[in-house]
């Protein structure tokens, strides 16, 4: 949380008197606001955000799910496309400082006017929002999406743990049972999953050159090959195979979670950055869901994904 009620604004105050809200699984209250719910803090930053931010044609917009691959895609996207201006083989800015990527919604909870004008060219922004709830500058510019989607059993254990780490007290005798019921339900911090999914997964196809919609789950198999694909994508001119193992392992799980700067740091909410860094795997639910847990999860995936050519 990046604010208390005094610096909310009496606008967003009566926006939230007019939501839906409810007692979140991670969160003490949660208001739903354009179908996904969040915090009051992080409204006011979605209003701040959608109000004042303008894209720019070059900008490149880095979109998930938390928990979903944010940062692994943060680190990846950075280097590869600020290859010139940092090689990898130097003294890389990822391995001493995090984050490189602003977020947002995250960044206007703060306050409306935030400036990205530091940021080297082309700037690179990541957001937890829905397509629809995207401001408008981004959709009608030509900046370019990319969008990392992952197995929803693996997102809800990553968020379980994450909640644990971050609110040991609140999440300490929550029941798993009543976690996956809220995750099914989308009643949590973001969600509803399988919704932000498929808008994103219809506007690649509808868009490709606007929308890039890539997996975990491919980025764990061939993550050379899918650093190419967003290289292409992106525009980024020619990345030599030597530069694209490079990049690859700058940014692997085992690189990143072992640097200092990801181990020790906390942002500036107060999260420590080693929070991002758990297991890194597929299919890791396993240990933490049991059979007929994991049923529940997929029989959600089956009824929203059906028909959608989206297999999970
Ligand atoms: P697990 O909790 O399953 O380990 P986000 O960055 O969207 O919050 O997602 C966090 C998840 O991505 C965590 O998953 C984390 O361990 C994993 N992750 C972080 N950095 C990674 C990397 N470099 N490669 C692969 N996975 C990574």
């Amino acid at each position: 949380v990046y604010l208390g009620d005094e610096n909310l604004t009496q606008e967003t105050r009566d926006l939230l008197s007019s939501l839906p809200s409810e007692k979140g699984w991670l969160v003490s209250q949660m208001y739903q606001y354009e179908g996904s719910w969040h915090t009051k803090a992080m409204l006011q930053g979605i209003v701040n955000c959608q109000k004042h931010f303008e894209a720019k044609d070059s900008d490149i917009i880095l979109a998930t799910i938390p928990k979903s691959g944010t940062t692994w895609l943060k680190a990846l996207l950075f280097a590869l496309i600020h290859q010139n201006k940092f090689p990898v083989s130097g003294n890389h800015p990822l391995l001493a400082t995090n984050p490189h990527v602003p977020y947002l919604e995250g960044d206007y909870c703060v306050s409306p006017d935030v400036s990205f004008s530091k940021l080297p060219s082309p700037r690179l922004m990541q957001t937890h929002l829905t397509h629809h709830s995207l401001p408008v500058s981004i959709k009608s510019s030509s900046c370019k999406i990319v969008y990392c989607c992952r197995n929803p059993k693996d997102v809800f254990v990553s968020l379980w743990h994450f909640g644990k780490k971050l609110a040991p007290q609140e999440t300490a005798d929550y029941p798993i049972e009543k976690a996956v019921e809220a995750f099914c339900q989308g009643k949590f911090i973001g969600g509803p999953f399988w919704d932000h999914v498929l808008e994103y997964w219809y506007e690649s196809r509808k868009n490709p050159n606007k929308v890039l919609f890539v997996t975990y789950e491919e980025l764990k198999k061939q993550t050379g090959d899918m650093v190419k694909r967003m290289a292409e994508f992106l525009g980024c001119g020619f990345t030599a195979e030597e530069e694209v193992s490079e990049i690859v392992k700058l940014c692997s799980f085992e690189s990143l979670s072992s640097l200092e700067v990801n181990r020790q740091w906390k942002l500036p909410n107060g999260i420590e950055t080693n929070a991002f860094f758990r297991k890194g795997e597929t299919g890791g639910w396993r240990d933490t869901l049991s059979e007929s847990l994991a049923d529940v999860i997929d029989r959600t995936t089956e009824e929203k994904f059906g028909g959608s050519g989206l297999n999970y």
